[in-house]
């Protein structure tokens, strides 16, 4: 898949190189240029803003908090503005409930789909619980595709005890 990928710190440099190994066309957004440069070398197409990096139907955003998703998705030139109708913005940052369930609202106002698909652990656990809750419907067929190439085969081994708090927590955040 062509995929736009906004956020190249420490957890979304490898999830874009997981993609990029996967065998995605990403192209790639950071503020700070110099940390995509890396990922030129393993086939990624860098640009120099938001709107090149939407210009597929899907983008992935992994940011540091709700103030630098809320700029960049909703500032202008963002990726409300920029991603095509039908478009997809998978989200998996860590941010507020409340952040998620208003950008769900404005992306489907703007006729486009928002996922949200937070991490949990460190960057070898990444995706593995958010990932597996994805209903394969057809209509989340895409985003499943993209999160299974960013998950790490590392297992989560949680007992039951400790896994019921961070599904909720998913789930919230999720739907
Ligand atoms: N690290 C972990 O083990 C881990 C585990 C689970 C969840 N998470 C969550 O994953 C998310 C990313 O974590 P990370 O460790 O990758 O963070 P990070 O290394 O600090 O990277 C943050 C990214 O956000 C960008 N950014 C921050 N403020 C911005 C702004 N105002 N405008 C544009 N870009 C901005 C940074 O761009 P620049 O490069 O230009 O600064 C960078 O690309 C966070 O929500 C974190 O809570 C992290």
């Amino acid at each position: 898949m062509k995929v736009g990928f906004v956020g190249l710190g420490h957890m979304g440099s490898g999830m874009a190189a997981s993609l990029l190994k996967a065998g995605h066309e990403v192209t790639v957004y950071n503020r700070t240029r110099a940390k995509a440069e890396p990922l030129i070398a393993q086939g990624a197409r860098i640009v120099a803003s938001i709107a090149d990096a939407c210009r597929d139907s899907a983008v992935i955003t992994m940011l540091a908090n709700d103030n630098a998703v809320e700029g960049l998705v909703l500032g202008k030139g963002g990726i409300i503005d920029s991603l095509p109708k039908g478009g997809i913005h998978i989200s998996s940052s860590t941010i507020s409930v409340a952040l998620s369930e208003a950008l769900a609202k404005v992306h489907a106002k703007a006729g486009q789909r928002f996922v949200a698909a937070p991490v949990f652990g460190r960057r070898t656990w990444r995706l593995q619980v958010s990932s597996s809750l994805l209903r394969p419907d057809p209509r989340t067929q895409s985003p499943q595709q993209l999160l299974s190439s960013m998950r790490s085969d590392r297992r989560l081994s949680l007992s039951p005890r400790r896994r019921r708090p961070l599904i909720s927590s998913s789930l919230a955040a999720t739907f």
